[in-house]
């Protein structure tokens, strides 16, 4: 099928006014797109970005766009009318479209980019498209959060889907918004802890972030540690950068929670507790928690664990938690229990354990109307 769709010259977003370059422009744009978290989320625009690549992109490439049944927008300020950003949309097969877009950095942070994807996505299903997709690096927290913000769907990874500035290949996620999805941003079951962490005053439960990598690896990579999880395989430190660095976006997937916990006081590092929430139909999440060795014996995984419980029976519409542990593991099942976890199984044979054996398990629950402090 072929698309016969024409996107309108100016696009009324409310907050942005979406319309056609004018040569005016050229300093800003040579501005936003010059600038390095620009440059970082968008490959393909030259590096450094000149004055005639701002000029040729308001004289020729962004007009050429609407020939084909896209466009490509300034994202104006509707008061002044001065450019924040640009935005655009790129005919794929059929009537889908892809949109990308870019927000100056002097003007981010305000709704700019969640307002021009909602306008621009809007009109364009109104147009006629029948299928809009966006693909965001896994590292790109803003611009995840724009796609959920503007009623995007994230539907799984591309894996080496592009080509960063260094040469390497590098996983995208992909959202899509098709024609009848509900109207509003796109609903999320685990969200952003209250005032951005939790604590008791003694400890600090923090969302876990690429720049925790250096502390949260030795400890993850412990003898100990590691012989505590499913696998019994030390992670070399760049799978520990992967993995503090795709916590935002494993957690904006609904899919896992990883927060550092940290003395409230002197916000130095004690360790790690997370929940994975296994599905949402059966509304039940598996917890999993280590502390660095020079932080146990205080009550901190105690303290942790208690936190994140309460926030996932406050705040998401989690029913139960579970946590295996390993049977010759007293101290965690002695947490679990001060938590008020009640012991539920022994898995005979549940894992292997590294040397060709397998290894039993201890299963513990928690309900959500078991205790009233929770
Ligand atoms: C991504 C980008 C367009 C976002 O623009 P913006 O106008 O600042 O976005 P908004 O103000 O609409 O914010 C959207 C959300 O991102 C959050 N956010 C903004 N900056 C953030 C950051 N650095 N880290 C985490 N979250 C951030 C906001 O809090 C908001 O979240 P909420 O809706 O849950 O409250 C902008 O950062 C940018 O231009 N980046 C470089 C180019 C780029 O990444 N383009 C997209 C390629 S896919």
């Amino acid at each position: 099928m072929t698309r016969r769709t024409t996107l309108a010259d100016a696009i009324d977003g409310g907050a942005v006014r979406l319309r056609w370059y004018r040569a005016d422009d050229v300093p800003a744009v040579r501005a936003a797109c010059d600038d390095p978290l620009t440059l970082r989320y968008l490959p393909a625009l030259p590096e450094p970005y000149t004055d005639a690549d701002a000029v040729w992109w308001v004289a020729e490439g962004a007009p050429a766009a609407f020939a084909v049944g896209g466009g490509n927008f300034a994202i104006a300020d509707p008061a002044t009318d001065r450019l924040v950003g640009g935005i655009g949309l790129s005919p794929l097969q059929d009537d889908e479209g892809a949109v990308g877009y870019w927000v100056a950095p002097w003007s981010r942070h305000r709704g700019v980019a969640t307002a021009a994807t909602r306008a621009l996505t809007e009109h364009a299903l109104s147009a006629g498209y029948g299928r809009l997709q966006l693909r965001t690096d896994v590292t790109n927290t803003a611009s995840q959060r724009v796609a959920l913000a503007a009623g995007y769907v994230r539907e799984g990874v591309a894996r080496a889907a592009t080509v960063d500035r260094r040469g390497r290949r590098r996983d995208l996620i992909v959202w899509s918004r098709v024609a009848g999805d509900p109207p509003g941003p796109t609903a999320r079951h685990l969200p952003d802890l209250p005032g951005g962490e939790l604590t008791d005053g003694v400890v600090r439960l923090r969302p876990m972030r690429a720049g925790d990598a250096a502390e949260v690896h030795p400890v993850r990579a412990s003898r100990e540690v590691v012989a505590n999880t499913v696998t019994r395989r030390a992670p070399s430190p760049a799978e520990t950068e992967r993995y503090c660095a795709g916590a935002p976006a494993a957690w904006l997937a609904d899919r896992d929670v990883r927060l550092t916990v940290r003395d409230a006081v002197t916000g130095a590092f004690a360790g790690k507790v997370g929940l994975q929430l296994e599905d949402r139909s059966t509304a039940q999440a598996d917890l999993d928690y280590y502390l660095a060795p020079a932080c146990r014996g205080r009550g901190y995984a105690t303290r942790a664990v208690r936190l994140l419980c309460r926030w996932a029976f406050t705040h998401t519409a989690i029913e139960r938690l579970v946590a295996g542990v390993h049977v010759p593991n007293l101290a965690s099942q002695r947490v679990l229990e001060r938590c008020g976890f009640v012991r539920e199984g022994h898995e005979r044979g549940r894992l292997p354990d590294g040397a060709g054996g397998r290894t039993d398990l201890y299963t513990y629950a928690l309900l959500r109307t078991a205790d009233p402090e929770y």
